[in-house]
């Protein structure tokens, strides 16, 4: 009987079918924990669990009550919004190649991870916690501590929401009033997580796609992200792997991802980081329990030792894993291959995007996905988290690959309906 597995999936996650279909893949049976119960849950006994997943220890309770007639194997948390909560079901069910809960909500929470991160002398941005009603003094002194320019950010979001740059006293004021206003709108019981203000650190930023075995941290792919990411938002857009980096800086690059997953205590699974570069040293930015985000995994094909020759998809690496299923090392198909992720570009309605067909058909584009429907709101960042749509191309060379992307992305016309239009 093969191992089953509890998929924990916010209704909202972009993670949800690449992780189905690779269960599927492996005839694995699956457990879907999610936080709204499926039309047909009645005819799906033992396949389906509804959870609140905004309530850890609670869910776990729920989980082992539901364990102990339907046994689990292994959890697996998908996203941001789902690790923390997987983590303590897999701890309350004691399930074999699991994380620490501890060390999962140290990803979190971005003050928890600056401390750690500290604490094991692994290169980051000088930082200050600050509470989200900090006055003008207590901004000043943070800019004593951090300098300028620095980012602001919340502690606990993700996608690049609710990050801002900031020049001069006067831009980290209004920064971090925006960002207040934000966490208030997203606190429903009018409790505000507080901040960080972090200095600003300049150069090239990549992206590593990794997976721990019992502590030890197995590379799967590094991105770079040739787009300048300068600010005052962050939105990511390109995405293209093997990096350009030269060999030595993609190789302390590598080691400041493994140092940050063993100082935040991270033995199992996935793990997504962002590293700087600035002039060669590594600065790290961000280490989370998950993999990579949104429809990007679609890019990165693996081989792995133990099957030659067969072509398996990130989830499918990562569930092996976590079910213990036969797994050598991975490592990407040649070539290279990236992801255009398509941002918000302004508030409004989105009423069309055109140029698909057409960006579809140029030469390396293997896919166009248009992820929000026509007819809703859309919010760009810093308030919003979501992309428009992601495009993929596969190519010989990074280079081919991004030229792919960016002359997609010059056939596609966003028309959004901006609220003051026509007042
Ligand atoms: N201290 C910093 N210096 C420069 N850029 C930063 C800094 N912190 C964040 N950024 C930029 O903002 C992006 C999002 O910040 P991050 O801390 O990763 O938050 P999130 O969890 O929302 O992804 C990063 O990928 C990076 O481009
Ligand atoms: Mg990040």
């Amino acid at each position: 009987m093969s191992a089953r597995v509890m998929l924990v999936l916010p209704t909202e996650t972009y993670r949800a079918t690449a992780f189905l279909r690779a269960a599927d893949a492996l005839a694995l049976p699956v457990v879907v924990a999610s936080n709204r119960a499926p039309s047909l849950a009645g005819l799906m006994e033992g396949r389906v669990l509804t959870l609140d997943l905004g309530h850890p220890a609670e869910s776990a309770e729920r989980a082992a009550e539901f364990a102990a007639r339907w046994p689990v194997d292994a959890v697996m948390g998908v996203d941001e919004a789902s690790v923390v909560t997987a983590a303590h079901i897999a701890d309350r069910l004691g399930t074999a190649r699991r994380n620490p809960v501890g060390a999962v909500e140290a990803t979190r929470d971005k003050r928890l991870l600056r401390r750690c991160l500290a604490a094991a002398a692994v290169s980051q941005p000088r930082f200050v916690e600050l509470d989200v009603n900090a006055d003008s003094a207590t901004l000043d002194e943070a800019i004593r501590v951090v300098g300028l320019p620095c980012v602001v950010k919340p502690v606990d979001l993700a996608a690049s929401r609710g990050v801002i740059r900031a020049d001069s006293p006067a831009e980290l004021i209004a920064a971090a009033q925006r960002v207040a206003a934000l966490l208030r709108t997203l606190c429903a019981d009018g409790s505000t997580p507080p901040l960080l203000v972090e200095a600003y650190v300049d150069g090239a930023e990549v992206a590593v796609e990794g997976l721990l075995r019992d502590g030890v941290l197995d590379i799967i792919a590094v991105f770079d992200k040739p787009d300048p990411l300068t600010g005052p938002f962050f939105e990511e857009t390109l995405y293209v792997t093997p990096s350009r980096l030269e060999g030595t800086t993609l190789r302390a690059v590598i080691d400041t991802v493994r140092a940050a997953a063993a100082a935040v205590g991270l033995r199992y699974g996935p793990v997504h980081a962002e590293v700087r570069v600035t002039g060669d040293l590594p600065v790290l930015i961000e280490v989370a329990a998950r993999s990579i985000g949104g429809l990007c995994s679609q890019v990165i094909r693996l081989l792995c030792d133990d099957a030659p020759g067969a072509e398996r998809s990130l989830e499918e690496v990562i569930l092996r894993q976590a079910c213990a299923l036969p797994l050598g090392r991975a490592r990407p198909v040649d070539g290279a291959s990236g992801v255009l992720m398509l941002p918000i570009p302004h508030a409004g309605v989105l009423r069309a995007i055109t140029g698909v067909d057409r960006a579809s058909r140029v030469a390396g584009v293997t896919g166009v996905t248009i992820s929000i429907p026509a007819g809703e709101s859309v919010t760009p960042l810093p308030e919003g988290d979501r992309y428009l749509g992601f495009v993929f191309a596969r190519g010989s060379a990074p280079v081919a690959v991004e030229a792919a992307l960016r002359e997609a992305q010059s056939l596609l016309q966003v028309d959004i309906d901006s609220p003051s239009a026509g007042q």
